[in-house]
């Protein structure tokens, strides 16, 4: 009987916003050339900490400012393809699905902060899950489906 995994985690503390930097430049290539990345976490957790560190650490043009308000902000990239920051907090219980807000781009970096509703639309992707514990954050990702793999090779990395 097989018994392959189909998730596989790694967790690292963050205890400032210098070190959420510094996980975004590591995190770059595992979301290169493209991936979905859902973004868990309290709120004020930092979740727009982090990508802003991912999108600076990739070169992204534009402020990245959170998107609580016009819901995605899209951020052209050097190679031309795009990262998308989404934020789904404001929508509660209504999110529609990720082509309705016009986020559905195979070559695209998308990154989703309470982005835990759209998991059933994406079965390739990373999850950003952000823990805070007085005041002590750990950021555990975890990955599914086709970036398994990726994952796999980028552990051994990092
Ligand atoms: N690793 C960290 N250590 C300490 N403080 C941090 C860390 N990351 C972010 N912060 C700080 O936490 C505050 C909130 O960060 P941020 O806006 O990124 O959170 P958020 O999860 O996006 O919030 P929201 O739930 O409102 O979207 C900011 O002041 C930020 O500088
Ligand atoms: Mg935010």
């Amino acid at each position: 009987m097989s018994t392959a995994s189909t998730t596989s985690t790694w967790s690292v503390e963050v205890p400032t916003p210098a070190a959420m930097a510094d996980l975004g430049r590591r995190l770059a290539p595992l979301l290169t050339p493209a991936a979905v990345a859902l973004l868990a976490g309290p709120l004020g957790g930092g979740k727009t900490t982090l990508v802003r560190a991912v999108a600076e650490a990739l070169g992204a043009g534009g402020l990245v400012r959170s998107p609580s308000f016009d819901l995605v902000h899209r951020h052209p990239l050097p190679d031309g393809r795009w990262l998308y920051h989404v934020d789904l907090y404001r929508l509660g219980d209504a999110v529609p699905d990720p082509d309705t807000l016009d986020v559905w781009d195979p070559d695209g970096i998308i990154l989703v902060e309470w982005g835990a509703p759209w998991a059933r639309w994406f079965p390739d992707r990373l999850e950003l899950a952000i823990a805070v514990r007085d005041d002590h954050r750990t950021v555990t990702v975890t990955a599914f489906g086709a970036l398994l793999e990726r994952f796999r090779v980028w552990r051994r990395r990092v």
